[in-house]
């Protein structure tokens, strides 16, 4: 598995923000997250991180604990192991995408023509050009898609996804999903993605609703997004 949590809890203040969170995901399973804002998802990512310490309970990525891991081999862990999608505003605007992709490998210790390599290959089957053009010059959709390649580039074996597509049009909400959701098997990761969006939720093989600091399941079959006008 590449992913266990297991009786995590976080209090800020006087609130248990998460109460008892259990999580297991396979590598090649996808995962949706979603529940209302405040409730805790991306605390919940950030303790996958191992970025926010629980107070009780266990987060194994890997084989490697993310609550008790610290200091370099903390951040070896993290970069050899799990990618992170944040929203577009995380890229720096003024590198070219290939660099922005490229610059996380380098982070990692991948030799440079590697990282380049890897960086140009991701990009290229992502359908962003890689002619040089500043990542602040491209769209939504694009700088999504950047901002995939970029926590792919390390091949991470769990893939955490937090909002990939709060900013984004339904066409480019379709693209970013398509592509996410393509992952686990085409790269045998697993990917967990926090979402608000019921359509995008919906794809996931599991979803769940973190709601009183605990996750529950929600029904998997029900068709989402299509015709459901009201
Ligand atoms: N470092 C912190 N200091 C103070 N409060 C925090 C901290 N981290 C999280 N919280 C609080 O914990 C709660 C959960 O926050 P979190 O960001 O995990 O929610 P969320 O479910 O991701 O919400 P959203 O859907 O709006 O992104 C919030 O009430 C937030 O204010
Ligand atoms: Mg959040």
């Amino acid at each position: 598995m590449v992913l266990e949590v297991s009786g995590l809890r976080y209090r800020v203040g006087n609130r248990e923000v998460l109460r008892s969170v259990d999580l297991v995901v396979h590598a090649g399973q996808s995962v949706a997250i979603s529940g209302p804002s405040g409730c805790g998802k991306s605390t919940l990512l950030m303790c996958c991180l191992g970025l926010v310490k629980p107070h009780a309970g266990g987060v194994v990525v890997c084989a490697g604990r993310m609550d008790k891991l610290s200091g370099r081999r903390l951040l070896r862990h993290r970069r050899e192991s799990v990618g992170m999608v944040f929203q577009a505003g995380e890229l720096l605007p003024e590198l070219a995408p290939l660099e922005n992709v490229a610059i996380a490998g380098l982070l990692a210790g991948v030799p440079r023509a590697e990282a380049f390599t890897r960086a140009e290959e991701l990009l290229t089957e992502l359908g962003v050009p890689t002619d040089g053009a500043e990542t602040g010059s491209l769209s939504g959709g694009e700088r999504q898609r950047v901002a995939v390649a970029r926590a792919l580039v390390n091949r991470p074996a769990l893939l955490l996804a937090d909002e990939p597509t709060g900013a984004l049009d339904s066409a480019a909400r379709e693209t970013v999903a398509d592509l996410l959701y393509a992952l686990p098997e085409r790269w045998h990761c697993g990917l967990v993605v926090v979402t608000h969006d019921p359509a995008v939720a919906a794809r996931a093989q599991r979803r769940f609703l973190l709601t009183d600091g605990s996750l529950t399941s929600a029904p998997t079959s029900e068709p989402v997004g299509t015709g459901a006008a009201s």
